[in-house]
């Protein structure tokens, strides 16, 4: 099936030879064929140059995309988007006064969304997720990170996994799975915790390389949930059966997690939303991708990833949404971007690179996703007739996309 895409207003984030991950000053580049025609073949990019380039082709379909622009579809590399349930009420509670951490300690929270989890079956569980991984299709994203973590039993996180691995097999959206065993503490465990995160390690983690559930290992290393040691001991065990970490660290404090995760080879470290020199430093040195999640910041009215300290200290940096019921109960990446712009001073240029490109790298698919780049699959967003990709971020809110492609189909 040969489809061709013709002129295109402008191509976006167009990488010839292909490029892994984009750092410091090359982020503000953002390079750009107009006038533009793509040609997909099946489930990938086939070839693309300017319209004066196009030699006759026999097609299937063609696309005319007049005024439109044509950019790689989001990768979203961190989301909790297998949850049973809402937390709407703790929202509420939240405008009335309580914090984050106060739901937290009464029960609420993450131990919320577990309860509610453990009580749905897979099936009940993967209905309730599609309908969200539908949704982020059609809002432009190709790619997602899905992590466990609201299981908090062996049972109920190894049904997380199952359904996440469903929606891999089900869907087109390219999909990466985490084992976040480590993401509270359950009430059983409250006097105990080392006896729960043995249980991580000896019980659920073997269980889940066995059946191959998970490419990446997570914890929340965070102050009242779980700490450098015991992140450390999570970390080493992945390294048993060959998963990489992603953590998450400095969401409400930074105290190291950053330089621990680069001493594991982390693929990302993820939050960051306190940062401090000595965590800049880590990153300096290693090939860890550190990830802002912009939307949770807007939600909980934390601050912003510091992207201009990061980009500035000639680091990378990729956007994610963190789509969960607790702390971003939103999958938008169109949002994420805009807001990177909005509240962190990212350039459009900057922001999209960390949505794509740099989003690949922060879940392993860097050299199949995240830009047109011959042999890449065809995931595309085509946009409605907008003026220019800044107008993308700018005009924050309204939908600007018209079609997305994933892997060569329409969605
Ligand atoms: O990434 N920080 C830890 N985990 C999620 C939120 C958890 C929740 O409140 O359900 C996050 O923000
Ligand atoms: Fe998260």
């Amino acid at each position: 099936m040969v489809k061709l895409i013709k002129n295109i207003k402008e191509l976006i984030q167009v990488r010839e030879p292909n490029i892994s991950k984009i750092s410091g000053k090359e982020l503000k580049i953002l390079p750009t064929i107009k006038n533009a025609f793509l040609v997909i073949k099946d489930d990938v990019i086939l070839d693309y140059g300017a319209m004066h380039e196009l030699k006759e082709i026999e097609t299937d379909e063609v696309i005319d995309a007049t005024g439109k622009l044509v950019l790689p579809t989001w990768c979203d590399s961190h989301t909790h988007i297998v949850f049973a349930g809402n937390r709407e009420q703790e929202f509420v509670d939240r405008i009335n006064g309580l914090s984050y951490e106060d739901i937290a300690n009464r029960g609420g929270g993450i131990l919320n969304s577990a309860k509610k989890l453990q009580d749905i079956s897979e099936d009940e569980l993967y209905e309730q997720s599609i309908t969200r991984v539908k949704d982020v299709m059609q809002l432009g994203t190709g790619a997602i990170e899905i992590k466990s973590g609201y299981g908090l039993t062996t049972e109920a996180e190894l049904k997380m996994l199952r359904v996440a691995k469903r929606i891999k097999e089900a869907f087109p959206v390219e999909v990466k799975t985490t084992f976040l065993g480590a993401h509270a503490l359950p009430k059983a465990y409250k006097d105990n915790k080392t006896a729960y995160i043995d249980k991580v390690i000896d019980e659920m983690l073997p269980l889940v390389a066995k059946e191959e559930l998970a490419e990446y290992i997570d914890v929340f290393c965070e102050r009242g949930y779980f700490s450098l040691e015991d992140t450390e001991r999570i970390m080493k065990a992945g390294q048993q059966y060959g998963i990489i970490p992603k953590i998450h660290v400095n969401q409400f404090n930074a105290f190291g997690g950053v330089a621990l995760g680069v001493t594991y080879n982390a693929l990302s470290v993820d939050h960051l939303e306190e940062l401090n020199q000595e965590d800049i430093e880590a990153l300096k040195s290693s090939n860890t991708m550190p990830v802002a999640l912009p939307s949770c910041s807007y939600f909980l009215s934390i601050p912003y990833t510091p992207a201009r300290q990061i980009i500035d200290a000639g680091l990378p940096i990729a956007l994610a949404t963190d789509y969960n019921p607790g702390s971003t109960p939103s999958g938008n990446m169109n949002f994420v971007v805009s807001t990177a712009c909005i509240k962190m001073k990212m350039t459009p240029e900057e922001a999209i690179n960390a949505a794509t490109i740099n989003g690949a790298y922060a879940m392993g698919i860097e050299n199949t996703h995240g830009s047109i780049t011959k042999g890449k699959k065809a995931n595309l967003i085509i946009t409605k007739e907008v003026p220019s990709y800044n107008y993308l971020p700018y005009a924050f809110g309204s939908n600007h996309i018209d079609a997305v492609y994933i892997k060569g189909e329409k969605i």
